[in-house]
């Protein structure tokens, strides 16, 4: 990851690997009584977001908390961005105070890497503009290759606003790598006007395509992001595009539906389909933890060698704490 994380493109497919098998340990750590380890001690990581944020913001927080490393949180409503700073003034003078890590989420593409160019700390891409959203890739990935153990061969449907979506270039990039087929699946105007790069197949009908599908990735209509009327109503969006429960029941018993969140239930996905068993959107949100813990260990940590052997039955009540005793 040359000290950065700014796109899954940049990754080789050894490196998404190293992160996938790094998390496995990491969701040991998450499992014990006490999910926390010293590997990051004496380290810090600042979150600078400019856009909203749920899940990424308070999972890198945690991650970083759970290795121990000091965490820097930035709220752009609160600080001095609100009197006209600038991003680059803020990163010298985040720096100033001592960091090892950004993890910086814009609205902007190319933000992350201007950063980069700019700092000395690792800089963490947490979403950029339409750009990338490399950890939501990640999480995307490991959860799909916890459920179905590998994503060779696997038919992978990605449903809806792909043109504005950096969780959809992610993942079309981490899919692909590691083996999946991928099928883009939305009408002619939520589709980026060149699709040539891309290993995908399209549809232009979910209903064409559903009964084939190992997993169904919905994304999120971005209505913010939107200048104009891309869809004629969002009634005709679901109808065409939505995972409706008639919709749902056609899928293959073993599919797995995923989607990043936030959702807008009752739009791309019915909010009873999101609750079925076969839906691991509450997966990939406890996945995103320990995905972003292994980013943090792999860019900050003293080495993959380090990271020793960590037994599985670590939660035994009236165990001795099991921090700081161990390879961690
Ligand atoms: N999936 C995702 O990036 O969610 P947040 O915007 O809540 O971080």
């Amino acid at each position: 990851m040359n000290g950065n994380l700014l796109t899954i493109a940049e990754m080789s497919t050894d490196e998404i690997l190293e992160v996938l098998d790094v998390t496995d340990t990491m969701v040991e750590v998450n499992a014990r009584r006490i999910p926390k380890v010293p590997a990051l001690r004496g380290r810090t990581v600042v979150s600078l977001f400019y856009e909203d944020s749920t899940r990424t913001r308070l999972s890198f927080e945690t991650a970083a908390k759970r290795l121990s490393a000091d965490v820097m949180g930035f709220s752009v409503s609160t600080s001095s961005t609100k009197k006209g700073e600038s991003v680059r003034d803020t990163v010298e003078t985040i720096e100033a105070m001592g960091i090892d890590a950004v993890v910086v989420r814009h609205g902007s593409s190319g933000v992350p890497a201007q950063i980069a160019r700019w700092s000395g700390a690792s800089v963490i891409n947490a979403g950029d503009g339409w750009h990338s959203h490399p950890t939501q890739g990640l999480l995307d990935a490991y959860t799909a290759r916890s459920r179905l153990g590998s994503l060779e061969g696997v038919h992978v449907g990605i449903v809806g606003d792909i043109k504005h979506s950096r969780v959809a270039r992610s993942g079309i990039e981490v899919f692909t790598a590691l083996g999946a087929q991928v099928t883009l699946v939305a009408p002619p105007t939520l589709l980026p006007p060149n699709l040539e790069p891309w290993p995908v197949k399209v549809a232009h009908r979910l209903d064409d395509v559903i009964g084939d599908l190992d997993i169904c990735y919905l994304l999120r209509m971005q209505r913010e992001r939107m200048t104009e009327a891309l869809v004629p109503s969002l009634r005709e969006y679901t109808a065409l595009y939505g995972l409706t429960s008639r919709r749902a029941d056609r899928l293959r018993p073993d599919a797995l539906v995923m989607h990043p969140g936030p959702m807008n239930r009752g739009v791309e996905i019915a909010g009873e389909v999101a609750d079925r068993p076969n839906a691991v959107i509450t997966d990939q949100v406890a996945n995103g933890v320990a995905v972003r813990m292994a980013v943090l260990y792999l860019l900050l940590g003293p080495g993959r060698d380090a990271l020793g052997e960590i037994p599985r039955d670590t939660t035994v009540e009236g165990s001795m704490p099991d921090t700081d005793t161990r390879a961690m």
